[in-house]
């Protein structure tokens, strides 16, 4: 049955082409005061002015829900780790008395110190724990979330992680997209020699992924003391032949060349660019690789240094943001408190930012075309919040002002 979402105050369509949105065009919100949202099917059937979509031969018949705040597409969370046992509370006790991250991991925590859990955990319960997580995003008006692998670092353990991710599928209308990070930290049985376990994750790990059709993107950690920008490059073009795209964790610590070398790899996008300089952003850009900011890490991780959105932006690198939802770097699910981050600390525009969280966060994965603006066509992914104007999403933080989440055409949140 089709459904009416009118008393909207602000709509924001994002109409236009269904690339990656770069520079001024990131701004270009395509707003409507004074709207409605026809669905039907699962489909955006007509969004527009009340008056206009009201008219619309379908919106008689339809059910009508009276929303009475703003509406955007749903949230695509284009960068999380969804899939972890524990949270590191060790770690942040460590942090909140002046540990760094790299001063942690020299500790025996970080990565490393999640798989234990991991390893151990049934493939069951890994299920259940991802969907029960996956109600918290859809509340906070995210509707797609990307969910990597990464904290298993065995063949076993890594096909668990990402098994879980499509087995949870079935409990859970948050659309996840899943992504192999094997090549996250180098395990204890190769300890002291990355090459080796790249090689095994190359020759064994990836193919049985392919295989099995378990993961869409292939991702690997390019930073000192876990994967070069060479390896970068070259494990990322073979997971290329396996048909994953490529994705990077890259100028997050340091400027060590994993953007570029993600970059030359082709990589749909590149993630944190924390440490990037100028001929990073232009090998981003002349490759058409995404930048996708994680600024919420940053926070978390009490960083003094933000991305550099502003420079990011004025070169026209299309910019995605992202949580990176994590139990190491950034245990934050909320779209909405990444918004205020970017505006607040790297100086995006509030519209700068939900194009950066909805459009090119689609596009970071892939799925652009049917993903991320709500036009007739478009899949009814949407998120309404209670305010009057836009800006409040990024102004108020800290909280959820999220009303109504709405996943191809169904209402999955509040849930009466
Ligand atoms: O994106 N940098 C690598 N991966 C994660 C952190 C993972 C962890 O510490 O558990 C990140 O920040
Ligand atoms: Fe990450």
């Amino acid at each position: 049955m089709a459904i009416l979402f009118t008393g909207i105050k602000q709509l924001i369509t994002f109409a236009g082409d269904a690339g990656p949105r770069a520079g001024a065009a990131m701004r270009e919100t395509g707003l409507v005061k004074n709207a409605a949202v026809l669905v039907n099917d699962g489909i955006v059937e007509a969004a527009g002015t009340r008056a206009a979509v009201s008219r619309h031969r379908l919106a008689k018949k339809a059910r009508t829900v009276e929303v009475n705040g703003i509406c955007l597409p749903g949230f695509v969370d284009s960068h999380t780790h969804s899939v972890f046992a524990e949270p590191r509370l060790k770690d942040f006790s460590m942090r909140t008395a002046g540990a760094s991250y790299q001063d942690i991991k020299a500790a025996g925590g970080g990565i490393i110190s999640s798989i234990g859990a991991v390893r151990a955990q049934g493939h069951k319960s890994m299920a259940a724990q991802l969907a029960a997580r996956a109600v918290r995003f859809l509340e906070c008006g995210t509707t797609t979330a990307e969910v990597k692998s990464g904290y298993g670092l065995s063949l076993e353990s890594e096909l668990k992680m990402l098994r879980a991710v499509r087995d949870a599928q079935a409990f859970t209308p948050l659309e996840m997209l899943p992504t192999l990070l094997a090549a996250h930290s180098v395990p204890p049985e190769f300890k002291g020699d990355a090459q080796a376990y790249l090689d095994h994750v190359t020759s064994v790990i990836l193919p049985k992924v392919a295989a099995e059709k378990l993961a869409v993107f292939a991702d690997i950690f390019c930073e000192k003391g876990y994967f070069t920008p060479e390896q970068t490059t070259a494990y990322l073009k073979e997971a290329a032949r396996y048909g994953l795209k490529a994705k990077v964790h890259s100028e997050q610590l340091s400027n060590y060349g994993g953007t570029r070398a993600g970059a030359a790899a082709g990589a749909v996008s590149a993630d944190h660019a924390d440490h990037v300089y100028a001929e990073d952003i232009a090998a981003m850009r002349d490759a058409g690789t995404i930048a996708t900011l994680l600024p919420a890490s940053n926070y978390y991780l009490g960083l003094a240094k933000y991305p550099p959105a502003r420079e990011l932006i004025a070169e026209g690198v299309p910019v995605a943001l992202a949580t990176d939802f994590n139990p190491g770097t950034c245990p934050c699910w909320n779209m909405q408190f990444v918004l205020s981050v970017a505006c607040t600390h790297c100086g995006m525009t509030p519209e700068e930012a939900i194009c950066a969280a909805t459009v090119n966060g689609a596009c970071a994965l892939g799925i652009g075309d049917r993903v991320g603006r709500i036009v007739p066509g478009m899949q009814a992914d949407l998120a309404f919040f209670a305010a009057d104007d836009y800006r409040e999403l990024a102004y108020y933080f800290g909280g959820n002002q999220n009303l109504l989440t709405v996943k191809k055409g169904n209402i999955v949140y509040p849930i009466f």
